[in-house]
């Protein structure tokens, strides 16, 4: 088996007396989509940053094609190929989608053109990364990238991670803010990202999004991995149960569920 593009070796993070993440080993490799799951404040979000440079683990090593590495800010990191869109936003509401593209991109990095803003190739350039991946809604550059819906905003990112040549590809609950058509389609670009050969980490509280692109899994209890499984090796009910932190969820779940079934779909309201 091929070195894992990325992995943590006993990874530790505190922020001063509070210890966020023990012993953290994960691995992330090529063409497969890793799941990291967990309840609120479990560590997630700490993990993925030490992943894209944002923190320094207090211990423990990052490796890269098996070599280790220091990722010293999130430009190492993105020099490396780890491409992050990190949970609220990390896009620009009043930038157009053309700019936004580029947005960080050096000119000395082979982007001549750009050491004078050239809106028109921009735009094309955009617009055609985008639509490569199935965006054919987006075909004006010009548009603000506020005025996109969240599904297409996290498309874009996704899709312009790609395109500036990202192996590793992490996403902090790209779907969590979604309805069902908009996560389907985040989901379906998580696919295609994967087919083309990136290691994508995709953190989730919705085990049937989880379920639906993961291949590996990795459930953060208090800052440490407490499972680590693959596809197939868990149902999602005891998916469901491990991110409650081993309560059990999965049956008040099924209740809410049944619940909602018998009452023309409306959820249990709390009593006035
Ligand atoms: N800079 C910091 N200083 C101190 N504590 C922090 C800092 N950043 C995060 N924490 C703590 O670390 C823990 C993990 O936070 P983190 O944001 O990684 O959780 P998460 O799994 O991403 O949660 P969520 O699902 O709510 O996004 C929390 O208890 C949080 O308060
Ligand atoms: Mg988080």
């Amino acid at each position: 088996m091929t070195a894992p593009i990325m992995a943590l070796r006993g990874v530790n993070k505190s922020f001063g007396p509070i210890d966020v993440l023990h012993d953290i080993t994960l691995e992330v490799r090529a063409g497969e989509v890793l799941c990291l799951l967990g309840d609120n404040g479990a560590g997630k979000s700490t993990l993925i940053k030490i992943m894209s440079g944002v923190f320094q683990p207090s211990s423990g090593a990052i490796e890269m094609d098996g070599v280790n590495v220091t990722l010293p800010n999130p430009r190492a990191a993105s020099e490396k190929g780890v491409a992050t869109v990190h949970q609220f936003g990390g896009t620009f509401p009043l930038m157009s989608i053309g700019r936004s593209f580029f947005v960080g991109v050096e000119p000395a990095k082979g982007w001549g053109p750009f050491k004078v803003y050239d809106r028109k190739r921009a735009n094309a350039i955009a617009v055609k990364a985008v639509q490569d991946f199935g965006i054919t809604r987006i075909d004006d550059g010009d548009r603000l990238v506020g005025g996109l819906s969240g599904g297409e905003r996290q498309s874009l990112a996704i899709a312009r991670a790609v395109h500036f040549g990202a192996r590793v590809l992490i996403l902090d609950e790209p779907t969590a803010a979604l309805g069902v058509k908009q996560a389907t389609h985040v989901l379906r670009i998580v696919n295609e990202a994967k087919k083309r050969g990136l290691a994508v980490v995709f953190i989730t509280h919705q085990v049937m999004h989880a379920m639906a692109v993961g291949d590996h899994f990795a459930v953060l209890i208090r800052g440490a991995v407490a499972a680590d499984f693959k596809k197939g090796e868990k149902t999602r009910e005891e998916i469901t149960d491990l991110m409650a932190g081993g309560a059990s969820m999965a049956s008040l779940e099924a209740e809410i569920e049944g619940y909602m079934a018998s009452h023309g779909g409306h959820p249990p309201q709390p009593a006035e």
